[in-house]
């Protein structure tokens, strides 16, 4: 039997600091608000020449080393980013090529903030299936180039950042199970609906977000999607050592902590430092845990996210 195992993790954040302080200088707003409503003090903002796939190389380079692998050996790239460099090639080719490595599959995954456990689900797929053996997986971001700065209930949230993981087939069970949802009927809620069309930008290019309804759905769909991992595995939820919830919102994450009765100190939380970073938040996360050193073998990691689409998953991982 092929399992898909985590190898290694690493993470990049731009050098810019942006404080709450820093953003009441140009919108409306205070750290209190920010801080009772979110959890979020600071975020990283990218450099004007940074683009997704620059982050991406640093935290893959950091994940290729943990994993002790060299760019011969990755045979699949997926890059979950919904701010890639260009229209097209992907992000992952930009990715493939800027770190040498030749003979991979090479694609991007668009599920917005959900977009890196539905690369991981994927990457098990293409691992359990012995289509790879060795794959890189890389949630990259700069949502601080689609943000409405007129729009203070939306600028505030965001931030800039890359994580990236290394997973390799083993005969010993790493991720257990995944588990992927979409709505399309929600698109409206949470979406930058602008697109290009003959050389000019046909609709707004800016995020846009109805807060309350994305608040709503997503403490269900992480409590609904959590229940579903755990009955997958015959595990409960005082199983998981380690719930990694997409760091869009300290409350949120809480609320859903709080229904699965996990207590804190199982809850990882970097919303506060980096801010919603979208589809790289979750690996961001996770290679803080890792390597604070917290996550040890044998723990049980729960991934859970949710994005614009609304699309949603979760990935449950024997560490
Ligand atoms: N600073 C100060 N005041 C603000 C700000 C701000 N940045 N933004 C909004 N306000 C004001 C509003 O204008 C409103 O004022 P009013 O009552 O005078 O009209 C007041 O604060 C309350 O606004 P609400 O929108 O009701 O604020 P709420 O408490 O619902 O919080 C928030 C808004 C934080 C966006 C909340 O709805 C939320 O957490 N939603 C989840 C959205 C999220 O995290 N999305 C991330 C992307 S999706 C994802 O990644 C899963």
């Amino acid at each position: 039997m092929i399992y898909t195992r985590v190898a290694g993790t690493g993470s990049y954040l731009p050098e810019r600091v942006v404080t709450n302080g820093d953003l009441e200088k140009i919108v409306d707003t205070n750290d209190e608000w920010i801080v009772s409503r979110t959890g979020i003090r600071e975020r990283h903002f990218a450099a004007d020449d940074q683009n997704a796939s620059d982050l991406a190389v640093e935290a893959s380079k950091r994940a290729m080393q943990a994993a002790h692998v060299h760019a011969g050996e990755i045979d699949l790239i997926i890059v979950a980013t919904s701010t890639p460099d260009m229209v097209f090639p992907s992000t992952a080719c930009i990715l493939q090529d800027k770190l040498g490595i030749k003979h991979s599959t090479a694609f991007d995954m668009q599920a917005v903030c959900a977009g890196f456990v539905y690369a991981v689900a994927t990457a098990d797929k293409f691992i359990r299936s012995g289509s790879a053996k060795c794959a890189l997986i890389v949630g990259a971001e700069v949502f601080s180039r689609i943000l409405n700065w007129k729009d203070r209930s939306t600028c505030v949230l965001f931030g800039d950042g890359a994580g990236a993981v290394v997973l390799k087939a083993s005969n010993v069970p790493g991720i257990l199970t995944t588990h992927l949802h979409t709505d399309g009927s929600y698109r409206d809620v949470l979406c930058t609906p602008g697109t290009v069309e003959n050389g000019a930008i046909r609709g707004s290019p800016l995020l846009a977000m109805d807060g309350g309804t994305v608040y709503k759905f997503a403490v269900k769909a992480f409590e609904d999607v959590a229940w579903e991992a755990l009955n997958a595995n015959g595990m409960q939820p005082s199983e998981i050592d380690w719930f990694i919830c997409h760091q869009a919102n300290r409350r949120i994450i809480m609320h859903a902590a709080k229904k699965l009765n996990l207590p804190d100190e199982k809850v990882v939380l970097t919303v506060d430092r980096h801010g919603n970073t979208s589809a790289a938040s979750i690996p961001l996360a996770l290679d803080v845990t890792v390597r604070d050193g917290k996550i040890k073998a044998g723990d049980n990691v729960l991934l859970a996210a949710l994005g614009g689409g609304f699309a949603w998953g979760a990935a449950l991982l024997k560490w």
